[in-house]
């Protein structure tokens, strides 16, 4: 085992919905694989009066619901006595801070772990900059020995502005290569193989260009409205929940061109130019390529579904978009001219996150009658929940008449490898005790990603809300299906098909 892998995990926010349900099964499945060595140790804080035993059993809790493995009791009790809880406020008491240190301390000499610290900020937006500037002045982030990293969850800020205004402020307290920012989409297993089946294959990557491919999508719809999370969704809404983050970052994957290495900074490097590259909206492209929405009642997976405004903690006039479509263009030499279409929504009739490639049709097919009735190659990556891929592609049917007929070959990778792959917070853990930053979002593409987003938005605000506008459990507003079908076009989703 990698003696720089002996270290411990500090959770601000350990008694929270993340660190239950995510992060110590993520850590239990990775202590269970042998993938951690025995003196890693978890340090959480939160608020609320525990003793470590009390905080043990309820961690026992969440790793028997929601682990990917089952309890042992040898391993549990291994893993627990590695497990410490300390309550204090960590946005006014300064002598928490001090203890806390101690306490890391103490456990370095007792468990060799050397300085090296995993900071996590599971907490909510507005104390991340709190919470590293006490790190800070207690001397808990520039230890001369070992290595100290922060995790940070999403969002991080509302707006550019606001998000340059966090960052030039954390910046200034660690430098950029601790800082690990958090979106749990680089982490799912086919994200990651988007690289693989891109780079790995002489069939496609030639054809991966404005050449060959007529149009990009991608999907992701969700079954669940916002559940608890009211609250936190009101000011998000579906484009910094969804658009800035996980389908940015998928779309970067996309359409990178190949890095000159698997270096973190030159993945990083790919990626930021195609954010660089994608067309803002002006007020005249707005109208043409953007569709919001916001669900009303209905019924979903059998079951009556209220409207968004009538969720917990959703003001009853809400504005706020629970879904989206539109399209957009990468204005790059490899991408020029190719539409990409993107639509996520909740409260929607699938639960599928997909990224559709449709290549254009082969030329000249008009000389031949006989194959007037071929389809487009398709080939779907599809993220979640099924993982795998589908490759749609034209064949004869069998007989004495010269027919074509469309072929879809499709692989379930998550059937194959049942229980296999990692849930998305085991590998960025793993990946950032390591060191390695490739699956974490650096500050520019942060900054490019909110550029967009600012561009949308700013329209947002002058335009008007006809909210509801759609019901829960159906494919969105009919106007977004109008977006697609207007180029000729339709939206595909293999889930549903
Ligand atoms: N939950 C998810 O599925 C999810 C998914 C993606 C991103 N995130 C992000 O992850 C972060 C945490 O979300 P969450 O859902 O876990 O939030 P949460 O359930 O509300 O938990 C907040 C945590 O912060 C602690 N806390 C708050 N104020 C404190 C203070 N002054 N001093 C000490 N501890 C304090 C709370 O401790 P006490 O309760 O003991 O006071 C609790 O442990 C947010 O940024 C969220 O956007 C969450």
């Amino acid at each position: 085992m990698d003696k720089e892998l002996s270290s411990i995990f500090v959770i601000f926010g350990g008694t929270g919905d993340l660190t239950k349900r995510k992060l110590i099964p993520a850590i239990f499945s990775l202590m269970y694989e042998e993938k951690l060595p025995e003196n890693f140790t978890i340090v959480s804080i939160g608020r609320r009066e525990k003793t470590n035993e009390e905080y043990r059993e309820d961690m026992y809790e969440s790793v028997k619901k929601f682990s990917r493995f089952s309890l042992n009791d040898e391993l549990w009790h291994k893993f627990s006595m590695r497990i410490f809880y300390k309550n204090f406020d960590f946005t006014s008491d300064k002598v928490g801070y001090k203890d806390l240190d101690t306490f890391l301390e103490t456990m370095d000499t007792k468990h060799l772990t050397g300085g090296k610290r995993l900071y996590y900020l599971a907490v909510a937006p507005e104390f991340f900059e709190g919470i590293i500037r006490n790190l800070k002045s207690n001397g808990m982030v520039d230890k001369a020995n070992g290595w100290q990293r922060i995790m940070i969850e999403k969002p991080f800020g509302s707006s550019l502005e606001t998000a340059r205004i966090l960052n030039h402020n954390i910046s200034k307290l660690i430098p950029e290569e601790n800082i690990f920012r958090i979106d749990h989409y680089l982490g799912k297993e086919m994200i990651q193989n988007i690289l693989a089946i891109r780079f790995g294959n002489s069939l496609f990557e030639p054809l991966w260009n404005a050449n060959y491919i007529d149009n990009i999508q991608i999907t992701s719809n969700e079954l669940l409205g916002v559940e608890n999370r009211g609250g936190y969704y009101e000011n998000a809404g579906i484009l910094k929940d969804m658009l800035q983050n996980h389908l940015l970052q998928m779309l970067t994957m996309i359409a990178m061109e190949p890095p000159v290495d698997f270096e973190p900074e030159s993945i990083r490097d790919e990626k930021v130019k195609v954010l660089r590259s994608l067309r803002l909206f002006t007020a005249a492209s707005f109208k043409e390529n953007i569709v919001r929405g916001q669900y009303g009642e209905g019924e979903v997976d059998g079951k009556k579904a209220v409207a968004y405004r009538e969720e917990d903690r959703v003001s009853p006039l809400s504005n706020t978009d629970t879904f989206i479509a539109l399209k957009t263009y990468i204005d790059n030499f490899r991408w020029g001219g190719v539409p990409i279409y993107i639509r996520a929504g909740k409260r929607m009739n699938t639960k599928s996150t997909e990224i559709v490639i449709q290549f254009k049709k082969l030329p000249g097919i008009n000389y031949y009658k006989d194959f007037n009735e071929v389809v487009h190659n398709l080939l779907v990556l599809k993220i979640q929940p099924e993982e795998g891929f589908f490759f749609q592609i034209n064949a004869k049917k069998p007989g004495s008449e010269f027919k074509m007929e469309k072929v879809q070959l499709d692989y379930c990778q998550s059937c194959k490898y049942l229980n296999d792959s990692p849930e998305a917070y085991e590998r960025l853990l793993l990946e950032a005790i390591r060191n390695n930053s490739s699956l974490f979002t650096r500050w520019d593409e942060l900054e490019y990603s909110w550029k967009f987003i600012e561009s949308i938005e700013n329209q947002f605000k002058t335009t008007l809300h006809e909210y509801p506008n759609y019901s829960a459990g159906t494919s969105g507003p009919r106007e977004a299906i109008d977006l697609i079908e207007k180029d000729g076009r339709q939206w595909w989703n293999t889930a549903a098909d």
